[in-house]
């Protein structure tokens, strides 16, 4: 734009010298920005920039947002990442900072793993795509965040972001920036809760909000990292139901049981909800023609990809894992999280960008509707006031969740 309006100018004035000042002073403001916005020019599309955000140019993209949809949007932090950098949020609603009975809860969560960077992205373009259309009055949208509250978290590990980014040349070590900056696997930190679980299903105890008073264990465990802290305090604090963590590296959505119960490093690992989470992950990977294409061969020659189906995977089915946020957030809260696999390579070139976007879109977008489906409703005494806490049991679903601390309740 800035050029345009140069070249405008230089033809309206001609040999007038006059001008000069004005023109001279564009002319160094062009040199100035010409680095900076040199690909943004080659990838801008209605103000989402298909490219790589440092952790500066998250912050200001997500201010950008937050300017351009005030009354729909607010920006927030959930903690410090361990070198100090923001956990920062963009939460996109009517209602910005508020929990609205009936109205649901839903989480991105991206870049847990610093060097799975398309999540990353993706999640910065979502949510500038939200606030495009959202005033453009595309009806689908603007009825999403009447009835929704999103929040989306680009980056969980901003200081392993910024060690991966920070390699030289486009070809990034598949490892680098992996960790957060004190090499904590930050999917690995989780309270093992299945453990407590697969021990309770043999033994007789609950499956559900294991968690319950334990705020000052988890606030004094030194194995835990600030980052995993943070979503901790976050996921007890907000009553989410229904959330994903964007990882790289492979091409599926991944749904619990991540840890097997035997402790194999492939078994099929149901949950109780084990049906309805089948279905969640398709809901993902059906609008992403690359994850579902069921001739699609391996992210690579020797990937063992037999638990594959239509773009889907047991967690642990696929490889066990034990410690991650995906089971954490299903046996401490009434949150289904899935973790879905973006792409095979984990920080592919900046050009690359837009196509993800383009084979994630609408994933992205059906994934929060389906916030909507399900039982909802609200706890209420005999006199009809709310009741806090009450436990609800759904026959044939062996795993209990409990009303909101404001008595409402949505099971999906
Ligand atoms: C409105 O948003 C939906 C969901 O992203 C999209 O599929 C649809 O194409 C949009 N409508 C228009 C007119 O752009
Ligand atoms: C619900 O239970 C939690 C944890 O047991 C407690 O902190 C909270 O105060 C309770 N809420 C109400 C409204 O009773
Ligand atoms: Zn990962």
């Amino acid at each position: 734009m800035a050029a345009g309006r140069g070249w405008g100018l230089l033809a309206l004035c001609g040999a007038l010298s006059a001008c000069c000042w004005l023109l001279c002073a564009e002319a160094a403001e062009l040199e100035a920005g010409a680095g900076a916005r040199r690909r943004r020019r080659l990838s801008q599309e209605d103000s989402i920039s298909f490219e790589y955000h440092r952790y500066p140019e998250l912050r200001e993209a997500l201010v950008a947002v937050w300017l351009q949809c005030p009354s729909i949007s607010r920006i927030y932090t959930v903690g410090r990442s361990f070198e100090g950098r923001e956990l920062l949020v963009i939460e996109i609603s009517d209602n910005p900072g508020r929990h609205e009975p009936g109205e649901p809860e839903f989480k991105y969560i991206g870049n847990m793993h610093g060097n799975e960077a398309v999540g990353r992205e993706l999640l910065i373009f979502l949510a500038q795509y939200l606030c495009n259309e959202y005033q453009k009055g595309n009806e689908t949208i603007m009825n999403l965040i009447h009835s929704t509250r999103i929040h989306i978290m680009p980056s969980l590990n901003p200081d392993g972001f910024e060690k991966a980014a920070s390699q030289p040349g486009e070809l990034k070590d598949w490892f680098v920036g992996r960790s957060n900056a004190q090499g904590i696997d930050l999917n690995r930190n989780f309270p093992d809760l299945d453990r407590i679980v697969y021990v309770n299903e043999r033994e007789g105890g609950p499956n559900n909000h294991l968690l319950k008073n334990m705020r000052k264990a988890v606030d004094q465990n030194p194995k835990l990292a600030p980052e995993t802290k943070s979503i901790i305090h976050w996921i007890m604090d907000i009553p989410f139901v229904l959330s994903a963590n964007l990882h790289g590296g492979d091409l599926v959505a991944n749904y619990p049981y991540d840890e097997t119960r035997s402790g194999s490093t492939h078994e099929y690992s149901s949950c109780p909800d084990d049906a309805i989470f089948q279905s969640l992950a398709r809901g993902y990977s059906s609008f992403n023609p690359a994850m579902s294409d069921p001739n699609r061969p391996p992210c690579r020659k020797n990937d063992d990809d037999s638990s594959f189906v239509d773009g889907t995977t047991n967690g642990g089915a696929w490889y066990s894992v034990p410690g991650g946020m995906q089971d954490f957030n299903y046996l401490s809260s009434n949150c289904f999280e899935i973790t879905v696999e973006l792409s095979c390579e984990k920080f592919p070139s900046e050009e690359s960008l837009k196509s993800y976007w383009g084979d994630n879109k609408n994933s992205l977008v059906n994934y929060i509707e389906q916030v909507h489906r399900g039982v909802k409703g609200f706890v209420r005494d005999l006199q009809g006031n709310p009741i806090a806490n009450a436990t609800i049991s759904v026959e044939g679903i062996n795993h209990d969740i409990t009303s909101g601390g404001i008595s409402d309740l949505i099971r999906d």
